[in-house]
């Protein structure tokens, strides 16, 4: 196993009803000025916003408010948003939505307490040092925002998506209740479980040492995610189903299942990243359609682990052959995907990618041949083609 930092500050206040401790919780952080951001419009149908406005009045917090934010989050609101900040002398951001929405406030917090471009942090041109205070309250399991310290933000010229990470970004607080997902349509539930899980995965299909206690609370999560996104296809509105995903979703993302082990392989995010930002797919379902591809491609460098993953997350009987057992073990999670109803596929993405949009992909996912992606086996431009190729 390797030294590690684990680094949570976020404090989780989980279960029925508690948006309405919002206001107190903001006002626990001695801000002036909120930005309550916030997506397309479902906060407002289900009246999660005007909760959260009631409870912000009550708790005598001032504030403004800025939605908007769509899937795959656009470079050009988070300017808006910073405009804004400043304008208003915001001191706080208030995060209502999920990924899409967390990750747009994180960036518009850089923006505002760094001088110059935003977008050079995601380019990974300089580092930011600070970022405005962020609270959430979270409105879907996926992405794992809520206690990251990532942010992935879209740049509409050129359709590039980046991520950028850094420890400034982890929220403050994070306000979740099972029971705001129960209006999640069954497409972006089963999206956010297919992430909850990758973000497990990349980390557990890894290629250098690991840790057996973060193997195995790997291992459990994984078929925990599983069992509960099955429940959740028949039965949408099931409580417990939806806490277990939405609390994995956290501990999936927030450094937990890294302790000990080389942090990941993470190409394919890396691969997934490109399509949302050529195509606009949701993130999830992408991941599903090019996961399976990827593992083909590189689990000769570790079918110890590949093995190991089809035998205690798949329950696969070992074959008493490595190769053969990883190969089970692959089609076994591909088979779950298609079960909830998510592609393993391109094509089945809704997707029609032609060869020269592949080598596009595949020479911006390796920004033009300055980086390999992933550890298992490093990719080039040329694997990373291969893998879309396979994944058509
Ligand atoms: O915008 P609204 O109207 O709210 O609709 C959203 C959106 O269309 C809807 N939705 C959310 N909560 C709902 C709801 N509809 C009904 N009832 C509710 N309670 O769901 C749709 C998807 O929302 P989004 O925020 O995009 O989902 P998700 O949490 O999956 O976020 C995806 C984004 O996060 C990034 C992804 O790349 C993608 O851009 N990621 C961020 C990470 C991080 N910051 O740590 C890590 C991840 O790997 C990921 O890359
Ligand atoms: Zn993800």
């Amino acid at each position: 196993m390797y030294n590690f930092n684990y680094y949570t500050p976020t404090k989780v206040v989980f279960g029925k009803g508690v948006e309405s401790e919002v206001g107190n919780l903001v006002r626990e952080n001695n801000c002036k000025k909120v930005l309550i951001h916030y997506g397309s419009g479902s906060v407002i149908k289900t009246g999660l916003l005007e909760k959260i406005c009631k409870s912000l009045d009550e708790a005598n917090v001032n504030y403004i408010t800025l939605g908007g934010v769509v899937p795959n989050p656009r470079l050009s609101l988070v300017y808006e948003g910073i405009e804004l900040c400043k304008k208003y002398s915001v001191d706080f951001i208030l995060a209502v939505g999920g990924g899409s929405v967390i990750d747009s406030a994180k960036a518009i917090g850089y923006g505002v307490t760094n001088e110059g471009d935003v977008w050079d942090f995601y380019e990974k041109k300089r580092q930011a040092t600070a970022c405005l205070p962020i609270g959430v309250v979270l409105t879907i399991a996926a992405a794992g925002s809520e206690m990251s310290q990532s942010s992935v933000i879209t740049k509409e010229e050129g359709l590039i998506k980046r991520g950028y990470s850094s420890n400034y970004s982890r929220p403050k607080f994070a306000i979740m209740n099972p029971e705001i997902t129960m209006s999640l349509p069954k497409y972006q539930t089963s999206c956010g479980c297919v992430d909850i899980m990758m973000h497990t995965m990349e980390r557990y299909l890894n290629y250098g040492e690991t840790m057996e206690i973060t193997d195995r609370m790997s291992e459990e999560l994984l078929k925990d995610v599983m069992l509960n996104a099955r429940i959740l296809l028949n039965e949408p509105k099931n409580y417990n189903a939806r806490a277990e995903v939405m609390w994995a979703g956290s501990l999936s993302h927030n450094g937990l299942m890294s302790c000990g082990n080389d942090g990941g392989d993470w190409a394919t995010h890396q691969i997934e990243h490109e399509l949302g930002g050529m195509y606009d797919v949701a993130h999830g379902a992408g991941l599903a359609a090019v996961w399976g591809s990827w593992a083909r491609y590189v689990m000769d460098e570790r079918l110890d682990r590949f093995a190991k993953f089809a035998v205690n997350v798949m329950d696969i009987k070992h074959r008493g052959d490595l190769r053969e057992t990883a190969i089970a073990g692959i089609e076994a999670m591909e088979r779950f995907y298609r079960e909830i109803e998510m592609p393993i596929s391109l094509k089945e993405l809704g997707l029609d990618v032609s060869d020269e949009e592949m080598r596009e992909l595949a020479t911006k996912c390796c920004f033009g041949g300055k980086r390999t992606v992933g550890v298992v086996k490093k990719l080039g431009i040329e694997d990373v083609y291969n893998i879309y190729k396979m994944a058509k």
